[in-house]
């Protein structure tokens, strides 16, 4: 079988990884893939851009692939699952109008809210003045958020009012996202324990993938900017099995219902952000249509089932005859960034990496080959994944993996996994 991988991601060197373990899988292709995905046996780098739809469906039809994954919103959002489709290609993840519950947070908490799914409480304003004196009304601290997409960008948590005007300000009035931001919605702020909940859907089946946490802040203890994600470890020890029932019954089957009753049958990893109180109850802090970066490099480490032969499954409707195979070990990810990031940062710097042993895996994000050197091409640069016993035991073995890593311009948190150790 051969697959493509559509994105250039740490999640995407760890989706083509998994696949090409299997030795169904003669060949896996990852567009445009990174100086990790190039350097694989079994894997080639194809240039070209994740957004560029037409070219990968001329690329999926020449060398007639049998399944494409897709790893980022942004060519999902797009319409490439539709595309690939009328064009007869068998390809896994949402259609465009499903999409939506990531592409549009007003559509996603007005599905939410008319579908009973628990959520933060919420407004949706286009006018800065009504956003505004809804703030007024409500207090701080409060969350304002882009509409559209925004590249992990676009959520502002206002502790004070002015923090508060100035955001609905930039988005509505300042033009600071452009058409992602000219709707906004603003949100109660909730307080728990964040964790990822991602399932593969085939339109009604469900397949859950590993419980998963990542760590947002960019710097140690949960302080500083918010990133893409800095580390994450998997299981997530928050989800218990009486949360993790939960989940499913009031959330996650409640989602996947309403998209068909609704006539936009879901297909596709769904990932529920999840914030979880000290009682255990959890509400749905976004929807999004995709696997988590840097959840998957984890999941990935973790997944024993063959990911290709699963999708093609799910794009069968036949979720329900699979079951996923998880190693019992939990693994842990430390994301390695360039210095400066997530503001400005250098490209271009030498990486040395030395050999992974087994159980350890470096999965590359923004690098490139140049001249036959690993240089950084990107903020998340590095992925340093493990396998341990338990988490401390996996967190021990992805920092050893992380100084056996040679890179002066390297930025990388010292806690990831503190909080379920
Ligand atoms: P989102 O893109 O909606 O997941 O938001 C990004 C991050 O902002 C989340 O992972 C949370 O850390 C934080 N966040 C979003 N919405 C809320 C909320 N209502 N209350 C508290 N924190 C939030
Ligand atoms: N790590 C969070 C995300 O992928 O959205």
């Amino acid at each position: 079988m051969k697959v493509l991988i559509i994105g250039s991601g740490g999640r995407e060197h760890a989706l083509a990884w998994q696949c090409s373990l299997f030795e169904e899988v003669e060949h896996v292709f990852v567009a445009p893939g990174n100086a990790g995905t190039d350097l694989e046996k079994k894997i080639s780098n194809i240039q070209i851009d994740s957004e560029n739809i037409p070219d990968l469906i001329s690329f999926a039809k020449s060398e007639f692939i049998d399944i494409t994954i897709v790893g980022p919103e942004a060519p999902l959002v797009m319409g490439v699952v539709d595309d690939f489709q009328d064009e007869g290609l068998v390809i896994f993840g949402p259609s465009k109008l499903a999409s939506q519950l990531e592409g549009s947070k007003a559509f996603s908490k007005d599905f939410m809210h008319r579908n009973n799914i628990p959520t933060a409480f919420y407004e949706v304003f286009t006018e800065s003045n009504l956003a505004i004196k809804y703030v007024k009304e409500m207090g701080t601290p409060i969350v304002i958020k882009a509409d559209g997409l925004a590249a992990g960008k676009g959520v502002i948590i206002a502790n004070t009012l002015s923090e508060a005007i100035l955001a609905i300000n930039d988005m509505l009035e300042g033009n600071r996202f452009g058409e992602a931001g000219s709707r906004v919605v603003i949100e109660e702020f909730l307080t728990g324990e964040e964790a990822s909940f991602i399932v593969m859907v085939d339109g009604s089946n469900i397949l859950p993938m590993a419980t998963s946490q990542d760590h947002k802040s960019r710097d140690n203890g949960d302080k500083g900017p918010n990133t893409g994600g800095m580390g994450a470890y998997s299981p997530a020890p928050i989800v218990t099995p009486l949360v993790f029932d939960g989940v499913m019954e009031k959330i996650i089957k409640p989602t996947v219902e309403a998209m068909k009753a609704e006539g936009i049958p879901y297909t596709g990893f769904l990932y529920a952000g999840l914030m979880i109180d000290k009682k255990g109850i959890t509400k749905v802090l976004e929807y999004n249509c995709r696997l988590g970066d840097p959840e998957t490099q984890p999941i990935m480490m973790r997944l024993k089932s063959n990911l290709a032969r699963l999708c093609i499954s799910a794009t069968q409707g036949d979720l329900d005859t699979v079951k996923g195979e998880w190693d019992e070990r939990p693994s842990l990810g430390v994301v390695m960034a360039a210095k400066g990031y997530p503001e400005s940062y250098k490209k271009g710097e030498i990486i040395n990496l030395s050999l992974e042993e087994a159980g350890s895996k470096i999965f590359h994000a923004g690098t490139k080959l140049d001249a036959g050197n690993i240089t950084s091409n990107g903020g998340r640069v590095l992925c340093a994944t493990a396998l341990g016993l338990d988490i401390k035991e996996a967190q021990e073995k992805a920092y050893q993996l992380v100084n056996s890593v040679s890179w002066d311009g390297s930025y990388f948190r010292t806690d990831i996994g503190f909080k379920g150790i």
